[in-house]
């Protein structure tokens, strides 16, 4: 997704006129709204009936049944659904073992992810189905890009191989591996391989900067780092490996480098640009499989053995990495998947978003190979050479089932039906979305232009801490409103609530918390137990806290507002303010900042930074330029600020709190007219708001 971010970064702001006819639902809280275009749109879309025939729950007598199930006896319902999913080395003792914050799930049971995902297939018809037919970017409008088909068989060759050379390199259980690629089988493969062996993948979205994986490197503590020579983007290479060679020598604070665990490098030769080979740390892929076989049985792991680190952010500096562990994350990632995609093993399902995001983890790889379907991997951008890539994708593959984001549908209504109407869309039959609302205009052109109208949409809420979606549609059953997510999944306890933690009645805003544990949920930041209890648990103690904004309507639906902390949603990629802000002041020339959210019709949100400079520092378009550019060697491109403002001074409250509200006012305001340098004096507005404390 970085791809459409950077297209999408470089467009000027379109009109507002579309949304800005439709007016906002007054009930909604006053929460940091990016969609005030959740309007009214009233239609209802019944599952169609055929459609429901064949689908894995069939009505809402048999949702609210199961559902009811499983809020009322958890342990049995989720019971239940671990026998019947997963294969499992040794049974379980406890169903939950549950102290709020910390769980338990399936105590005392053992099995493997990667186990599950691939070699339970391998005695059945799946074994030589298509895993992950994967297609890279073309490299030009006559160059089309190269395919690859794993079978399930093949994929579990690949990753006993690269297992094994994990091993070689002496990876052991629990050992934290940085994963930084390309969309390609190996990402893939790299994951699974870890999983095998009983180490923890962190994977780096590769649009993220040096600086970002040293000190995600920093704090896990990896001891190997897998990426390749470069990765394709948009008709130019990205150098991964160098990124990770400069990673490697940045040092911290304390003078010391802050990448200094990492005792391995395996690079995948991608991009077959030269790169430098430090000798006895960095090894390449291929030549490494010449040392090892496909024998790796796979390790026999506890339930709550540690999976995955993923890194999001939250409302301070530094990331967060968020841990999620082996039986209750699968089982989370195999239910919804099979429930909310209505997923079968002869589908081809296409989930378009990036490895590096907790989407990419869920729902391109775990998810749906616990299932045994067809899993599409497409490695460049939707709109290189030209905007019809997705479609023709489609066409080619007979994709069922599409998963994106609502950033891509709007900036695919923005191109123009006639890219989608170049080619045959009839094989699709499920579409969803991810990451952000969804406003009401671009799920029914999505209903319409992409799913014919004949395809149920699948609007589904949730977060790299809850592992699995929580709140969607059921297909075959749910009937659907534009822009809500609907209902909650099996086993899942939504709720709003006031700041004192009551619920609050039907129809007003709240807080949205989740009352119960639920197997795929996070289970700590990764070395940082206080922050877990303090961010996640301490807001309506004992309840899981969001951070997202809600409200319910008449019928029970969700409609999620957005965040209400200070985390940025900005083209469905979470971006923490105080992050941004940190970066800008690592800058020697700058005082202070502050960083707020605009509604931006693209990117559902676009980052505006205010800026004090330091005494002698002259505001200038140039200094802009290198601000942009020091944020994005900071962070990465995907932080790069959309405005940046210079003010005398910022406002701020009397006990010195900087008037969030107020700048992001200013920054949903018009357009600045004349020179956009000249410092802001933003001072009277400090004194016309005193009492926002
Ligand atoms: C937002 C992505 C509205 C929300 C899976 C959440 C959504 C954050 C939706 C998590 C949706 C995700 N409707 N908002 N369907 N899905 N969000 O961790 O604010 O990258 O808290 O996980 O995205 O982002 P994350």
């Amino acid at each position: 997704m970085t791809e459409l971010f950077q297209f999408m970064s470089k467009q000027k702001k379109t009109t507002r006129k579309a949304s800005a006819k439709r007016k906002s639902t007054p009930k909604q809280p006053a929460a940091t709204s990016n969609i005030e275009s959740m309007m009214h749109e009233d239609r209802v879309f019944a599952p169609d009936k055929e459609f429901s025939k064949h689908a894995h729950i069939k009505s809402m007598t048999q949702y609210k049944k199961l559902y009811k199930q499983s809020i009322e006896s958890p342990e049995k319902f989720w019971s239940d659904q671990a026998k019947e999913e997963l294969v499992w080395f040794k049974p379980w003792k406890k169903t939950l073992q549950w102290k709020a914050p910390d769980a338990k799930w399936f105590v005392g049971g053992q099995l493997n992810v990667s186990h599950n995902c691939l070699d339970r297939w391998l005695e059945s018809d799946i074994a030589n189905r298509a895993a992950i037919i994967w297609e890279g970017e073309p490299d030009s409008l006559t160059r089309p890009g190269e395919e690859r088909t794993l079978t399930y068989r093949q994929l579990h060759r690949e990753v006993c191989r690269f297992a094994n050379i994990l091993k070689r390199h002496g990876i052991k259980k629990r050992d934290r591996i940085i994963i930084y690629m390309p969309m390609t089988p190996e990402a893939a493969i790299a994951m699974l391989a870890c999983a095998r062996v009983g180490a923890i993948h962190s994977v780096v979205f590769g649009g993220f900067s040096s600086q970002s994986i040293a000190d995600r490197i920093s704090d896990c503590g990896a001891k190997m780092v897998i990426t390749a020579d470069g990765g394709y983007r948009r008709g130019s290479i990205v150098p991964l490996k160098k990124n990770v060679d400069d990673a490697l020598l940045i040092k911290g604070e304390d003078g010391e480098l802050l990448a200094k665990s990492v005792e391995k490098v395996i690079v995948h030769r991608r991009a077959n640009i030269d790169i430098h080979i430090e000798p006895n740390r960095d090894f390449w892929w291929h030549r490494e499989l010449e040392y090892v076989d496909a024998n790796c049985p796979a390790a026999k792991l506890d339930s709550e053995h540690p999976l995955f680190i993923l890194y999001t952010s939250g409302s301070t500096g530094k990331p967060k990495g968020i841990l999620h562990t082996t039986a209750g994350y699968l089982l989370g990632a195999k239910m919804t998947s099979k429930y909310i995609f209505d997923l079968k093993p002869e589908d081809v399902y296409w989930c378009t978003a990036d490895v590096g995001w907790v989407t990419g983890h869920s729902y391109m790889v775990y998810g749906p190979l616990a299932n045994g379907s067809t899993v599409v991997m497409y490695e460049g951008a939707p709109n290189y050479p030209e905007p019809d890539r997705f479609w023709s994708i489609v066409e080619k593959y007979s994709v069922s089932i599409l998963y994106t984001a609502p950033t891509a549908i709007r900036a695919f209504m923005k191109w123009g039906e006639k890219w989608p109407k170049k080619h045959d869309l009839s094989s699709l039959r499920l579409l969803g979305t991810v990451g952000e609302p969804i406003n009401p205009e671009a799920w029914i052109w999505y209903h319409e232009v992409i799913g014919g109208k004949r395809c149920p949409i699948v609007d589904t809420w949730w977060q790299t801490e809850t592992g699995g979606i929580m709140i969607a549609p059921l297909p075959g059953a749910t009937p659907t409103k534009p822009g809500s997510a609907t209902l909650p999944f099996f086993g899942i306890k939504p709720e709003l609530v006031d700041d004192s933690g009551e619920a609050v009645k039907k129809g007003e805003g709240g807080k949205l918390v989740v009352r119960q544990p639920w197997p795929s949920m996070l289970r700590g930041i990764w070395g940082d137990k206080k922050r877990f209890k303090e961010v996640y648990w301490s807001e309506v103690p004992g309840s899981y806290f969001t951070g997202d904004g809600c409200r319910q309507d008449k019928d029970g639906y969700f409609w999620i507002v957005g965040r209400i902390d200070d985390v940025l949603n900005v083209a469905g990629h979470r971006i923490g303010t105080a992050e941004v802000e940190s970066a800008l002041v690592s800058d020697h020339r700058v005082a202070e900042s502050a960083v707020v959210g605009r509604p931006d019709d693209l990117k559902g949100q676009a980052i505006v930074v205010f800026v004090t400079l330091k005494e002698g520092v002259k505001a200038s378009e140039k200094l802009k330029i290198e601000l942009r550019n020091h944020v994005g060697k900071e962070i990465g491109p995907v932080a790069k600020p959309d405005d940046i403002r210079f003010a005398e001074a910022l406002p701020k409250t009397r006990s010195g709190k900087i008037m969030r509200r107020l700048l992001k006012q200013i920054a949903a305001g018009k357009e600045i007219q004349g020179d956009t340098t000249t410092l802001e004096d933003l001072s009277v507005l400090t004194r016309l708001s005193a009492s926002e404390e």
